[in-house]
């Protein structure tokens, strides 16, 4: 008799944990940047103190044992894992990024008290900086004994965890590069002639997409992380990221997102009938090569009709390939013959497709573009025919300091950026990761992390973004730095 009662009741349960949780974490998110920013008896933080006592009554009230748990990328409450999303990401990261810092695997919550989360975010706050994180964590635990704290007991990390970590952002490195393979493949298949497997394209979309659905940060990161200078097909895989995690955000399910990421992944195939002198060449076209390069969107269809396995065209990634250029506005290229509405995977792939060539190719360039400018370019700029709305999408996506960016600060701090303004305010002001200190010497990774929407006493900024930078510049391996 109880057991269909029982089983009936547990996803109810476990939908108010997950949401319990959700909640409390961005109390304790909300708790610690206003502590951070105004003193204790300020009202802001009264508030969210408050705010964060009644948050962990309530989920209390559901489980009397409570554990809030990381592994790998993930946070569990119990056994329930909150679900990583655009939304919450940025929250959710940084508070990862506190908990590493220290290295605690987990919080058990026994009591709450606003006195208790007061001691334990205040101590997180003013220790963050101090010593190795193993001597961090021992610091920490001695404090809050001392300071009489029992309601709130901290577990360390074990390198269980650590290792469970590393293997996610392996398997996403694994995922990547066997996008480009697959990509390099087909370019050269379609060279020289030769026919294209369209089942191994297939299964490594598939797995692009899976990764983008469970593990988004490691892949996202990836595509800023450029130790590759294989462009063009670095290129196709980063759009292909990119379009799904758009397509992912639009609510697209996995099916549909399978076949945007095809589109998105095969976007350029007509390059590979451009002369590779062409495509190489970094000064500028002249009027005939222009042209030749202008063909490759309706190559990349004619090439995509051949490419058909018995049963099925790829119509949209056709369609994608001959629109990805053409801009809403229709004054792009190919020519449209008459009106036309560009299909949304065409107008995503757009979006997608322009935000990385414009940041890429400041490797190259005598005056970089900073991501910045370009999502502004791209927002405001009628001209350059992106859909809007997916643009605004992609910046709430990535900031407009991609992770993965390397910044010098006017502290003549250099850092690399590790997620976007976790209020998601602030667009210009990101979490960084400090990985050069203002006397030129290098900070080991993962270098200390710091928000850049930080005050100080006068209420001006601590640190702001000067310009955009090289890594190699000052020897520094993004990759290092990712967490
Ligand atoms: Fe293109
Ligand atoms: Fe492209």
């Amino acid at each position: 008799m109880t057991q269909p009662a029982d089983a009936a009741l547990r996803p109810a349960a476990e939908g108010r944990l997950r949401q319990g949780g959700r909640a409390l974490l961005l109390a304790v998110y909300t708790a610690l940047r206003s502590l951070k920013l105004y003193p204790v008896e300020n009202a802001t933080v009264q508030k969210a103190l408050d705010d964060l006592d009644a948050a962990a009554r309530a989920l209390l009230e559901i489980e009397s044992d409570l554990e809030i748990r990381v592994a790998g990328d993930f946070i569990f409450v119990n056994a329930t894992r909150l679900r990583l999303e655009l939304d919450n990401y940025a929250s959710f990261s940084h508070i990862l990024a506190v908990l590493r810092t220290f290295e605690i695997g987990g919080v058990r919550i026994r009591s709450s008290s606003r006195r208790e989360w007061q001691i334990l975010l205040s101590l997180l706050l003013s220790l963050a900086e101090r010593g190795q994180p193993d001597e961090r964590f021992d610091e920490l635990t001695e404090r809050l004994g001392a300071g009489g704290v029992t309601g709130l007991e901290i577990e360390r990390a074990s390198h269980h965890t650590a290792a469970e970590s590393e293997q996610a952002k392996e398997a996403a490195k694994r995922v990547y590069s066997q996008g480009v393979a697959v990509t390099k493949d087909v370019i050269a298949s379609v060279r020289i002639g030769r026919a294209t497997s369209v089942k191994r394209v297939k299964r490594a979309v598939q797995l692009i997409v899976d990764q983008v659905l469970n593990n988004e940060t490691s892949v996202l990161g990836l595509t800023t992380v450029r130790d590759y200078d294989e462009y063009t097909f670095t290129h196709s895989v980063n759009v292909c990221i990119f379009s799904v995690a758009l397509g992912k955000k639009l609510g697209f399910s996995r099916l549909q997102l399978y076949d945007l990421g095809m589109a998105a992944l095969l976007h350029d195939v007509g390059k590979a009938r451009v002369p590779v002198e062409i495509l190489n060449k970094t000064t500028g076209l002249d009027e005939r090569e222009w042209r030749i390069m202008q063909a490759h969107p309706w190559l990349g269809a004619l090439t995509l009709f051949t490419m058909r396995t018995y049963d099925e065209t790829p119509y949209r990634a056709i369609l994608t390939a001959h629109e990805h250029h053409m801009k809403t506005d229709l004054t792009g290229y190919p020519r449209a013959l008459r009106p036309r509405e560009l299909g949304i995977f065409s107008r995503i792939v757009s979006v997608a497709d322009g935000f990385d060539a414009a940041t890429t190719r400041r490797s190259y360039q005598s005056t970089p573009l900073e991501p910045d400018q370009v999502l502004q370019e791209m927002w405001q700029n009628p001209k350059r025919g992106y859909d809007v709305i997916l643009v605004k999408a992609l910046i709430n996506l990535i900031g407009i300091y991609p992770v993965g960016t390397c910044v010098i600060l006017d502290t003549f701090e250099v850092a690399i950026v590790s997620a976007p303004d976790p209020e998601g305010q602030q667009l210009n002001r990101p979490l960084v990761r400090i990985a050069v200190d203002a006397d030129g010497g290098t900070v080991p990774p993962p270098g200390t992390v710091v928000s850049l929407t930080e005050r100080d006493e006068a209420g001006n900024y601590r640190r702001s973004i000067v310009k955009v930078t090289s890594p190699s510049r000052y020897g520094l391996t993004v990759g290092d730095y990712f967490v």
